[in-house]
């Protein structure tokens, strides 16, 4: 196998990363709390001998009119408690779940966690989040939701009573569940550095992911850390199509999907105020929105709002670039396109793999495990076949 590998993993997230992907999708959307649903989708996973699967964890439901709607909440389930229940069905795939270190704690999480390894034969990584989102506090009794300096602060104790825990635990069977992490503030690249051994990042473009890996292995070398022993995967959400025409036209189908209320609560439950009453075609209300909530408490930053140009879009315009996948980088074209896309990203040092996140999964995962994984097998980015039996193991990191 060549020694530039490309890593892979598989977010999953309801049906798709559009949050429209329900109206699509052949599964109906009561069967996403099913085990058969996800197991379907980790076979084909494990099919494509991808590195693992990834699961978020979200610890609130968006508003709409100051009521929970159903048709906004991602359904979710417990990452950990789905986790060995998939690991029961597969052989050889990692899982990777997401556990707050403000809402958790620590030692049950250790304890959990080396369970799952246990059961899973190594075959689990942990996701270190502090959770970004304000309204968590109230589903967890806390009157407020502690600051970021704060919480990075928290998360580096917990993190450390963790694997204390662990060491003081009959040996597992990779040693340690793999840490991941994703922080982009200073704060969160600064813990990433510290604890991380894969980073989940988000880049829109290529030569952006460069500049950011360089930085965050400059900061791995600073504080002694081996930049190699670690794996940086930015998202890509690819839409594929048998030639780019039918790309295209997939892309297309995918905005339609797309309810504009639905996306409009979704931009005001992140910013705190009301969208409703805005016009499609006018520019994003940039005096407004510097005013809202979730901005002046320094929760969102509304230059974020504005696109690579530097030009603040119409309420519309930006609605149809979120629908894509946020600010991950969308990919649409053909097998080899994309082929050639990771190909390129990996030569360029922007990457050591990517955090797959399709729009609507029940496509894209089958279409990418049987046209896209046989290409980059022939040319020798991705394995044959799984040579290791954990997670660790996959990903090459050294045990601890
Ligand atoms: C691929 C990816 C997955 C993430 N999953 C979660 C998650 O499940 N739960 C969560 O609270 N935050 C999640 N985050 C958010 C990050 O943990 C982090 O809070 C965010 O990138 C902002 O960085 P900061 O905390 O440094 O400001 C995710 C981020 C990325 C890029």
């Amino acid at each position: 196998m060549s020694d530039r590998r490309i890593a892979l993993g598989l977010f999953l997230m309801g049906h798709g990363h559009n949050v429209g992907s329900w109206r699509s999708s052949p599964t109906p959307a009561e069967d996403l709390t099913s085990l058969e649903y996800y197991r379907q989708l980790a076979i084909h996973a494990e099919r494509g001998k991808l590195d693992m699967i990834f699961f978020a964890e979200i610890l609130y439901s968006y508003e709409l009119d100051g009521r929970h709607e159903g048709a906004l909440a991602f359904p979710t389930l417990d990452p950990f408690v789905l986790i060995p229940a998939l690991a029961a069905v597969t052989e050889k795939i990692g899982f990777v779940g997401t556990y707050s270190t403000t809402y958790t704690d620590p030692r049950a999480t250790a304890l959990k966690l080396a369970t799952i390894d246990r059961l899973s034969a190594g075959r689990v990584g942990w996701n270190i989040v502090t959770t970004g989102a304000d309204r968590a506090a109230a589903n967890f009794s806390m009157r407020e939701h502690p600051g970021k300096e704060e919480r990075y602060t928290r998360a580096t104790g917990y993190v450390d009573t963790v694997r204390k825990a662990w060491q003081a635990m009959p040996a597992m069977p990779q040693g340690e569940p793999v840490r991941v992490q994703a922080g982009m503030s200073p704060a969160g690249k600064d813990f990433a550095a510290r604890i991380a051994e894969v980073m989940f990042t988000i880049a829109s473009d290529r030569d952006k992911a460069v500049v950011f890996r360089n930085e965050l292995r400059a900061m791995l070398a600073d504080v002694g850390r081996d930049p190699a022993g670690v794996r940086i995967m930015p998202g890509v959400a690819p839409i594929l199509g048998g030639t780019e025409e039918e790309a295209r036209a997939n892309e297309a189908r995918y905005l339609e999907l797309l309810h504009p209320r639905i996306q409009l609560a979704m931009l005001g439950d992140q910013f705190g105020m009301d969208f409703s009453g805005y016009a499609m075609d006018a520019p994003l209300p940039m005096d407004d929105i510097r005013q809202a909530p979730r901005v002046l408490s320094g929760m969102r930053d509304p230059a974020r709002l504005i696109g690579e140009d530097g030009q603040v879009p119409t309420l519309g315009e930006y609605l149809r670039r979120q629908a894509r996948v946020r600010a991950h980088h969308s990919f649409v074209g053909t097998p080899e396109q994309l082929a050639d896309m990771m190909d390129d990203w990996s030569a360029a040092g922007a990457c050591d793999g990517f955090n797959l996140m399709f729009p609507v999964q029940s496509e894209g995962v089958p279409a990418f495990v049987d046209e896209v994984v046989p290409i980059l097998r022939k040319r020798g980015r991705v394995r044959q076949d799984y040579e290791e039996t954990t997670l660790r193991g996959h990903l090459g990191l050294s045990r601890p």
